[in-house]
């Protein structure tokens, strides 16, 4: 098949793409990626610390995943979960409970996070027989409707779909670098706290709320990690009322924090966990997960799907979990996440406008302000740091509120010599800029 240049086909097809996409990509040529690399058709190579925004955890291209998906492609690519009960499915269903949180051993697999979420939401309402939810201010979901309704780390995500679903309010999440109380961990929470009480005393009693939904580490909203005792609060405000506690860990899971999900990192149990991203190492799974005693009574007709569980990604998502175990892939997101931290930690001391570095394992950014002593957020000078980056070899991500936070997303397996190469790319950039 002749194939013309990538530029040529992208200027001719791109106003035929919906424009509703976010402009702020890298616009990456990228004919082939491999581990940590993306290769570009005009022979370039870029170290890629986005790994598709935290999906391909081992690196792109694995070749024992890809290996495993192949070889379920010759057996058959589709068929309907409620068709036929394929053998990936069920060993994957076998081996996840081995690795989730404590309990969490029954599963419902869709195909993205947004779905996940979208489960985890009925799910709750189904079994509580509760109208409400309560999810945090700067949160990401998704983009399908429920998953909308509780997002809110963007108003332009929000703008001109109302009315969203019904139900749903918002509080304070425990941010300790934007705390209006004070700096300290203990003020973070205390303003969360404090906020949530609101909700309970002013709009919705916990006698009416069926879940409380939360990102163990705020994602999209720019890699915010809270102190632990924020979700071992809302665990116990849970129990106290019979609230469900979900946990979104489309973004933080399968490893991304050196454990293989935040809740175990965090030590706090939920109720429901949602998950997508790294499952598969980029073939589309999602699953929303549960108890047995919650999730059975989710009766049968009441939720289902045509593609969700599709064998080539669970032929993927089981090859996922045999290389983290054979390849000590956790272990190596801790050590390289310390390596990259120290890194970042010492760039920042150079630059005041390198307001807060943070993040727990290789889930890891940089937020940038004015140096202006009011922590005013910088999404220009944001945007201006990661071209530079990539024009020096390194692909990263932007999130926050205002894309003034830079992540940086490697993949699990990266080696010490990559974090190495990147730390100096950063170095150089935030110098140039
Ligand atoms: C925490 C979280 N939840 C849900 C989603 C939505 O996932 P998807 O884009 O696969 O629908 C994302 C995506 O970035 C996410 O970070």
């Amino acid at each position: 098949m002749k194939t013309e240049s990538y530029q040529s086909l992208l200027k001719k097809v791109y106003s035929n793409l919906a424009p509703s996409f976010a402009e702020d990509w890298p616009k990456l040529a990228a004919t082939r990626a491999e581990g940590a690399y993306l290769y570009t058709e005009d022979g370039r190579e870029y170290l890629d610390f986005t790994s598709g925004i935290g999906v391909t955890n081992l690196g792109h291209n694995h070749p024992y995943v890809l290996n495993a998906a192949i070889e379920q492609m010759k057996k058959f690519s589709h068929s309907a979960v409620g068709i036929t009960l394929h053998e990936p499915l069920l060993r994957l269903t076998e081996v996840l409970p081995t690795v989730m949180p404590d309990g969490m051993d029954m599963f419902f697999f869709g195909n993205s996070g947004s779905e996940a979420v979208e489960g985890a939401l009925k799910l709750a309402r189904y079994v509580s027989g509760r109208p409400g939810f309560i999810a945090f201010r700067g949160g990401f979901h998704g983009r399908t409707y429920a998953a909308a309704s509780v997002t809110s780390v963007k108003s332009k995500y929000r703008l001109h779909y109302e009315p969203f679903v019904p139900g749903v309010y918002f509080s304070e999440y425990a941010n300790p670098y934007r705390c209006p109380m004070g700096d300290t961990a203990e003020d973070a929470v205390a303003w969360s706290k404090r906020s949530l009480e609101n909700v309970f005393n002013h709009m919705i009693p916990p006698t009416e709320v069926a879940a409380i939904l939360v990102e163990p580490i705020q994602g999209e909203g720019g890699y915010i990690v809270p102190p632990a005792e924020f979700l071992q609060y809302l665990r116990q405000i849970c129990d106290e009322h019979g609230i469900l506690l979900i946990f979104d860990e489309v973004q933080s899971g399968f490893g991304r924090t050196g454990q293989m999900f935040a809740a175990q990192t965090f030590g706090v149990r939920p109720d429901i966990l949602t998950v997508a991203k790294g499952i598969a190492n980029g073939f589309p799974l999602g699953a929303t997960v549960a108890s047995h005693e919650l999730m059975s009574e989710w009766k049968a007709g009441s939720h289902g799907t045509t593609f969700g569980g599709n064998p080539v990604a669970c032929a993927a998502a089981l090859a996922v979990q045999e290389v983290f175990e054979k390849k000590n892939v956790l272990e190596n997101c801790r050590k390289m996440g310390e390596q990259m931290m120290a890194g970042m930690q010492a760039i920042q001391k150079e630059h005041d406008f390198i307001g807060d570095v943070r993040g727990v394992g290789l889930m890891l950014a940089m937020e940038i302000v004015k140096p202006d002593g009011k922590k005013t957020t910088d999404g220009e000078k944001s945007f201006k740091i990661l071209n530079t980056m990539l024009d020096n070899g390194l692909v990263g991500y932007m999130a926050g509120p205002t894309g003034n936070v830079i992540r940086l997303i490697p993949p699990l397996t990266v080696t010490s010599d990559q974090v190495d190469k990147a730390l100096e790319i950063l170095e150089v950039s935030m110098k140039q800029v």
